[in-house]
């Protein structure tokens, strides 16, 4: 069954369900136990659990990697423990995605995000070192995801960052859901500036619009200056069309 997500106007809710695996649980458990992704856990509106792979390891040293066939230097994280603990929770319940984060995955982008906050129950492979045994990504991963050109020393920032920009976008995540509709590249465009009090601090002032309690005025206002900093900024999403 599919979730909404707060873009969505058919809103019938199901917690969100995100399972990643790593060998370093402790680079995700605290960017994943603070701020919104916290109070989100905290009113069950996701459950996020982290495996640790190292249990699923071989022999008394829970070996998890392994030198690449071929000769080139650096580790692999092995097949068995991964098909293990990919297969134990597949018993538990459907995934509608196995996610592994990689450098050479499909670029991240909200429009990805709000694809994947639809979805029920996600799997999340981390990268490491060399990667993985190329069998697991060719016949039990999904889809591999990539947060940007250049090289993580893992995949766990990268699964963080998914999960975080996921999260944010389920029904009841954000205290005031239409902030989740005006943020940056929500529409395609970058947010407009935002400010709060005092209105005037050292002769820097509010744009006076702002101040002027007409509605009307204040989105056009925001609606120019969203095109103006992405015409400035990012004018490549103005013909960005697809991945967003
Ligand atoms: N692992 C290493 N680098 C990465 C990247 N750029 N995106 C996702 N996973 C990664």
């Amino acid at each position: 069954m599919k979730n909404s997500n707060i873009l969505n106007n058919d809103y019938f809710c199901i917690i969100m369900r995100i399972d990643i695996i790593t060998v370093l649980p402790a680079l995700l458990e605290s960017p994943l136990s603070h701020s919104i992704v916290k109070r989100a856990r905290e009113r069950s509106l996701a459950e996020i659990v982290i495996h640790d792979l190292r249990r699923y390891g071989k022999g008394k040293y829970r070996q998890v990697d392994d030198y690449s066939f071929g000769g080139d230097a650096g580790m692999v994280l092995m097949i068995e423990p991964v098909y293990r603990l990919i297969e134990e929770l597949k018993k538990e319940r459907p995934y509608n995605e196995i996610i592994y984060t990689s450098p050479d995955g499909i670029p991240f982008s909200q429009k990805e995000a709000n694809r994947i906050s639809c979805l029920e129950n996600i799997m999340i492979l981390c990268g490491h070192y060399k990667g993985v045994d190329q069998r697991i990504r060719e016949h039990l991963v999904t889809r591999e995801i990539s947060i940007g050109d250049y090289v993580l020393s893992g995949g766990e920032l990268a699964a963080a960052i998914i999960t975080d920009a996921v999260v944010r976008l389920l029904p009841g995540v954000l205290t005031d859901e239409t902030s989740a509709l005006t943020d940056s590249f929500q529409d395609g465009m970058l947010a407009p500036p935002v400010y709060t009090r005092p209105a005037d601090f050292r002769g820097w002032k509010v744009p006076g619009v702002l101040l002027s309690g007409d509605p009307a005025k204040i989105r056009e206002w925001q609606e120019e200056k969203s095109l103006s900093r992405t015409k400035q900024l990012r004018p490549d999403l103005l013909h960005n069309t697809g991945n967003g």
